[in-house]
C-alpha cells in the first residue's frame, strides 16, 4: 500500500491531480474545467485577494469562494489564532462538556444579530443550517402547518431537505424530496399572501435576501417589509437564508437589513468562518425557539452534529466577527461595492451590445451579458455549436476564461442565468483591486464579440 504524504503534495502534477478527479472525485468537475479552460491552473499559494498559480503569478479572486472569501485568503490574524489554538493544545471535539468557544462564538453572533435573534444552532455547512431552519418551522408550527413557501430560482443547498426548497431541475434531478412545499416567484409578495390566505397547511416562508444563484437578483425596496408583514399577518415564520448575501456583504451585516426588518430565522455560513474554517449557523428569535423546544430532555437530543462548533472552527469564525468589525469591513463593502459599481455601470452604458445589466450591493454583484446565441455566423457558429448546450449561447464563459487566462483575474456565474459573471470581491477589496479589474475587463470588451471569442480559442490551444 502506498500512501501520498502532505510533502509529496507539492510534486503532484497537474496530470496527476486530473486523474484523480477522474477515478476517485468527479469527472463533471473535469468536463466544466476543460470546458471553461481553468484546467491549467493549480493554485499554489493563497493570501489577501489574490491566488498564485504554479508559475507563482497573482491572481485576482473576484469569485472569492461564491461569497466564502469575505476576510480575503489567509487573514494574518485568522492565521494567528488558530496557531495560538494549537499550540496551547485546546481540544476541538467534546460534547460532553460545556464548550467556551460555541459560548463565546454564539454570544457575539446574539449580539450582532439585530433584535431578539438571540440563539444559535452551529452547523458545518449551509444546507446543515437550512436543515436546522426547517425542522425549526415543523416543531414550532406543528406537522399540521410544516409546509413553506419558497421562490423561484432559490437556491438553499443539496442536501433533500434545503433542495426540496431549492429550485433547480438540474439539481433536483428524480430525487425523491420533501413534498408540498409551494413556489412563488421572488419579487411578488402578493402571491405569498395569496396562498396564505388559501392554505392553513403552511408554516414558513424562505427567502435569499438576494438571490445570489438566479443571477444577482436584487428586489424591489420594500418587498421584505411586506413578507414580513403578510407573515406577521398569517402567524408564518420568516427564514431569510443570508448564507451568501449575509456577514457584511452587501454594505450591511444582513442584507435584509437594508429593509429594516428582523426575520424569525436566519441562516449563515460561508464568509463566517473567517474563509478558513467551516461553519454556519442556525439563529432564531428566542420567543420562537423557546416554544419550539419546550421540554429539555427535546433540546438536548436536537444538539448540533458531532462537528458542530468545534473548538477551532468556532474560535476562528469568532474572530472573524472581531475583524469584520474592528477592521471596518462592512464599511468597506458598502464603499467599495458603489466605486465598483459605478465604473462597471460606465463600461456598460459604453458596450451595450455586449452587457445587459450591472446590478448589485455592496461587494455582491453580477454582470449580465447580452445572450449572443443567434448572432453568429461560421465559423464562430460552427465552433460554438461543438460546445456545451450551457456556453453556446452565452459569452460569459468565454469572457471568464479569458479573464482568468490573460488577465488573471478569477470571476465566477451563476447556476442559472449562463449570462450572468458573478461578483464575490473579498470585503478587504482596495480601490486599485477593482482599477485593475475595470481596466483589464474593458481591454475584454474592445475587442468585441469576434475578438472575445477569437481570445477564448487562443487560450485553448
Ligand atoms: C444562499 C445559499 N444557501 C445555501 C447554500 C448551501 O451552502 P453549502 O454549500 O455550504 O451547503 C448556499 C451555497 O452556495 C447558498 O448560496
Amino acid at each position: 500500500m502506498s500512501l501520498i504524504k502532505y510533502h509529496e503534495i507539492k510534486n503532484l502534477d497537474l496530470k496527476t491531480i486530473e486523474k484523480i478527479y477522474i477515478e476517485n472525485i468527479n469527472p463533471g468537475q473535469v468536463y466544466y474545467y476543460k470546458l471553461l479552460n481553468y484546467h491549467k491552473t493549480l493554485i499554489k499559494k493563497a493570501k489577501g485577494v489574490h491566488l498564485y498559480n504554479q508559475n507563482n503569478e497573482k491572481i485576482l479572486d473576484f469569485a472569492g469562494g461564491v461569497g466564502s472569501i469575505g476576510l480575503g485568503h489567509n487573514h494574518p490574524r485568522i492565521i494567528e489564532i488558530r496557531g495560538k489554538f494549537q499550540k496551547e493544545q485546546k481540544h476541538d471535539i467534546g460534547p460532553y462538556f460545556y464548550s467556551q468557544y460555541v459560548a463565546v462564538l454564539s454570544k457575539n453572533l446574539a449580539t450582532i444579530c439585530p433584535g431578539d435573534l438571540n440563539v444559535v444552532i452551529l452547523a458545518n455547512v449551509g444546507s446543515e443550517a437550512v436543515e436546522q431552519a426547517i425542522k425549526m418551522v415543523e416543531k414550532y408550527q406543528g406537522p399540521e402547518k410544516s409546509k413553506l413557501i419558497y421562490t423561484k430560482n432559490s437556491f438553499h443547498g443539496r442536501t433533500k431537505g434545503a433542495l426540496s426548497i431549492t429550485d433547480s431541475k438540474a439539481l433536483r434531478n428524480s430525487f425523491r424530496l420533501v413534498e408540498g412545499d409551494l413556489i412563488v416567484d421572488f419579487g411578488n409578495a402578493k402571491q405569498i399572501e395569496q396562498l396564505l390566505s388559501q392554505n392553513k397547511e403552511i408554516g414558513g416562508v424562505v427567502l435569499e435576501s438576494i438571490q445570489g444563484g438566479a443571477g444577482v437578483i436584487i428586489p424591489k425596496d420594500g418587498y421584505l417589509k411586506d413578507v414580513r408583514k403578510i407573515c406577521d399577518d398569517y402567524g408564518v415564520l420568516l427564514i431569510i437564508d443570508e448564507i451568501q448575501c449575509g456577514f457584511g456583504r452587501t454594505g450591511r451585516l444582513f442584507a435584509f437589513e437594508h429593509d429594516d426588518i428582523i426575520p424569525d430565522i436566519v441562516t449563515l455560513s460561508k464568509s463566517l468562518g473567517g474563509s478558513k474554517a467551516s461553519v454556519a449557523a442556525t439563529i432564531i428569535r428566542s420567543p420562537i425557539y423557546r416554544q419550539a423546544y419546550k421540554s429539555k430532555k427535546e433540546w438536548y437530543v436536537q444538539m448540533p452534529s458531532t462537528f458542530g462548533g468545534m473548538g477551532e472552527a468556532a474560535v476562528t469564525a469568532n474572530e472573524a466577527i472581531n475583524i469584520l468589525y474592528e477592521e471596518g469591513l462592512i464599511e468597506n463593502a458598502e464603499k467599495m461595492g458603489n466605486y465598483f459599481l459605478s465604473k462597471l455601470m460606465v463600461l456598460r452604458d459604453s458596450y451595450p451590445e455586449l452587457i445587459k445589466d450591472v446590478r448589485g450591493k455592496g461587494l455582491m454583484i453580477g454582470v449580465e451579458f447580452n445572450d449572443i446565441s443567434q448572432t453568429f455566423k461560421p465559423p464562430i457558429s460552427t465552433f460554438l455549436s461543438s460546445l456545451d448546450k450551457r456556453l453556446k449561447g452565452s459569452i460569459t464563459g468565454f469572457v471568464g476564461s479569458v479573464m482568468l487566462n490573460e488577465f488573471r483575474i478569477l470571476v465566477g456565474f451563476t447556476e442559472y442565468n449562463r449570462n450572468v459573471m458573478r461578483l464575490h470581491p473579498p470585503l478587504i477589496t482596495k480601490a486599485e483591486n477593482i482599477d485593475y479589474f475595470i481596466e483589464s475587463f474593458e481591454k475584454i470588451l474592445i475587442k468585441g464579440l469576434k475578438g472575445i471569442i477569437y481570445s477564448f480559442i487562443r487560450t485553448k490551444l
